[in-house]
């Protein structure tokens, strides 16, 4: 990945949006999704193939079911966080985590990019930055399941340091929250974006 590293970002000052350099050398723009947002959600949806909705959702939806867009916009900042990545104002993308009920501070993590973007570093910029935002809420340990050809996805959890096995056909992996290193984001920025300052200086954010 070959990453120039993190952009000192315009939200900093408090303007929205956190600004990322993509692998080759164009920008994007990320920033949290809010909650009962779901027409960035659907523009992405819209804009994946039926074998990339299969690989994200474990099948190939013509159609977001309703109930599906309606959890997926339940978007509170805490309980569940989601992050949108624009690429010339295009929706391009949107990583997630999830709390696991009954387990406070493990998480779920979910991601998906639209066809046209794939392979330019959009995901890893997205996983960031979800990944910054959950450990600054609190969160310790993740959760992902993809199916075992999802190379892509695969590539990316190991680099979390997710680790796992094969059950009933999909991949289960986990492990204790580790941020990505090197960092592709502004983490500073992120973390302002995400939560006040007390919870900042929990953080470690390189
Ligand atoms: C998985 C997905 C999100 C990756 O998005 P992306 O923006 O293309 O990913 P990136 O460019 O950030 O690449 C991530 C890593 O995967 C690697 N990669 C990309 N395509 C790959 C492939 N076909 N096989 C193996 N590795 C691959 C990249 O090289 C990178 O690894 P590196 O940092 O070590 O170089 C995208 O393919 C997608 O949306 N797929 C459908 C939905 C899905 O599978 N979601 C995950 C389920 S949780």
């Amino acid at each position: 990945m070959n990453h120039i590293g993190p952009v000192r970002s315009p939200a900093a000052a408090g303007l929205g949006t956190v600004t990322a350099r993509l692998r080759d050398g164009g920008t994007a723009l990320l920033r949290p999704l809010g909650p009962g947002e779901s027409a960035a959600l659907l523009e992405v949806f819209e804009a994946m193939s039926l074998p990339a909705r299969a690989l994200r959702y474990f099948s190939g939806f013509p159609r977001m079911p309703a109930a599906m867009l309606a959890a997926l916009s339940d978007v509170d900042g805490d309980r569940h966080l989601a992050w949108l990545a624009t690429v010339d104002g295009k929706a391009a993308g949107i990583a997630r985590v999830v709390r696991v009920p009954g387990s406070p501070t493990t998480a779920e993590l979910a991601f998906e990019v639209v066809d046209a973007q794939h392979g330019r570093g959009l995901a890893t910029l997205l996983v960031d930055a979800v990944t910054t935002a959950a450990s600054a809420r609190g969160i310790r340990m993740l959760e992902a399941t993809v199916l075992p050809e999802n190379g892509a996805s695969r590539r990316l959890l190991d680099r979390l340091g997710l680790r796992g096995r094969v059950s009933d056909g999909l991949l289960e992996l986990s492990g204790p929250l580790r941020l990505l290193d090197p960092s592709v984001i502004d983490r500073a920025a992120v973390v302002q974006m995400t939560c006040d300052n007390s919870s900042r200086e929990a953080l470690d954010i390189g």
